[in-house]
């Protein structure tokens, strides 16, 4: 088994990130607990993963519990509840946790591991694409409140990250594309030379062969950690990460983050973003439509609500809002993105209207 390291460094902390096919029976050596003491949580979605790392952990493991895992449940209370369990069971701060499961699973346990005892470390083992090639990657932790998605949180570098592509085997069809669309952003702002492999190796992905999709999670993860290590609180470079994020956000919450998985709402805000990017950032036609003749195929995915109206006050809320507009993440090739301030409200709200992936495609690849 062939089995990659990438260290991701900020200041004193090292991230260690491990990819390889079969890696969670593998973990021992990998996972890293100051202790050698280690709390395992997980959900019940990721149990066939968790099953297969448990035995690696077994003497060791002092707490050993499932949570739920829907973004209704990434709260507070849930962040409260897991600290309970692990103040019972006498946790110490040079023990550590061990997060399985998708990306509101690292998120809320990385949260936990940063607050409790004023922060012990933990290890991330994500089981959706989108975490393995995102969210169990760079630090970022915390909960959703009432009033917005990721309004809490803190910078929480996991000590150790075990990417094994098997532990997506049991991902739905839905979720295993929709996760895919965060793999191809990362690509597709910082290196033309992957993301035309990634081209190449699309049928295979698709299909789920493990070992293209590994290529595809590396790229995306040695990228992630590049920028990460470069920016790590997300004040210049970082920021590129959010490609196809400033109407993708509007478009889940216009769904009341049900209608349109994560992933899929991204793959709409980068469609729209595309023809943003040809007006003010010399992106190509040519580029422009191979970006969405990869979406499409990636599709079809449900489509999102539109109407000005309705993503208005969205986007108003958004973070990244100045007086004179919006600021966006633009393609000036692939490979090449640029982060552009005040792009008016106007202009997001008709590339919104207008955003489509070629039709004959969606329609290809859904014959129903
Ligand atoms: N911290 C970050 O930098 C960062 C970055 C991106 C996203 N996120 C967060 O990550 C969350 C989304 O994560 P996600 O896309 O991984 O989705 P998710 O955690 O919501 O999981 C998606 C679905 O897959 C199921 N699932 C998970 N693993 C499975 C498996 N192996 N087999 C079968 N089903 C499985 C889950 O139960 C869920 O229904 C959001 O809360 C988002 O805010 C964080
Ligand atoms: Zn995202």
């Amino acid at each position: 088994m062939t089995v990659e390291r990438v260290a991701l460094r900020v200041g004193e902390d090292e991230s260690v990130i491990w990819l390889g096919r079969g890696l969670l029976e593998q973990a021992a050596d990998r996972l890293v607990s100051p202790s050698g003491r280690f709390l395992l949580v997980s959900s019940r979605s990721a149990r066939p993963a968790t099953d297969r790392l448990r035995p690696v952990l077994a003497s060791s493991l002092i707490l050993d519990v499932e949570i739920e895992d829907s973004e209704q449940e990434k709260t507070l209370d849930a962040v409260s509840e897991i600290a309970d369990r692990a103040l019972e069971k006498g946790v110490r701060r040079d023990d550590a946790f061990v997060a399985v499961g998708g990306g509101v699973v690292t998120d809320l346990v990385g949260f936990a591991a940063a607050i409790l005892l004023r922060g012990v470390a933990w290890n991330a083992v994500p089981t959706t694409v989108a975490g393995m090639a995102d969210a169990a990657i760079g630090g970022k932790t915390g909960v959703d409140h009432r009033l917005g998605k990721n309004l809490l949180g803190a910078f929480h570098f996991p000590r150790s990250i075990v990417v094994d592509p098997s532990a997506a085997a049991t991902l739905s069809d839905r979720d295993y594309r929709s996760g895919l669309v965060e793999a191809f952003k990362g690509v597709w702002i910082r290196n033309a030379k992957a993301s035309a492999r990634a081209e190449t190796l699309l049928p295979a992905i698709r299909s789920r062969d493990e070992e293209a999709l590994l290529e595809l999670v590396s790229d995306a993860v040695r990228i992630k950690a590049d920028i990460v290590s470069s920016d790590p609180k997300e004040s210049g470079e970082r920021r590129l990460l959010n490609f196809g994020h400033t109407l993708g956000h509007a478009f889940e919450a216009a769904g009341g983050y049900r209608e349109l998985r994560h992933g899929e709402a991204v793959a709409w805000g980068i469609s729209a973003a595309l023809t943003i990017s040809r007006d003010r950032a010399g992106l190509s036609e040519d580029e422009a439509a191979r970006v969405r003749e990869v979406l499409a195929r990636l599709g079809p995915f449900p489509e999102p609500v539109r109407s000005a109206e309705v993503l208005r006050p969205l986007l108003s809320r958004d973070k990244k809002r100045s007086a004179s507009g919006l600021a966006g993440v633009l393609l000036e090739e692939i490979g090449r993105a640029r982060v552009e301030e005040n792009v008016p409200e106007a202009e997001w709200l008709a590339a919104a209207a207008h955003a489509r992936l070629p039709p004959a495609l969606q329609t290809r690849s859904n014959p129903t």
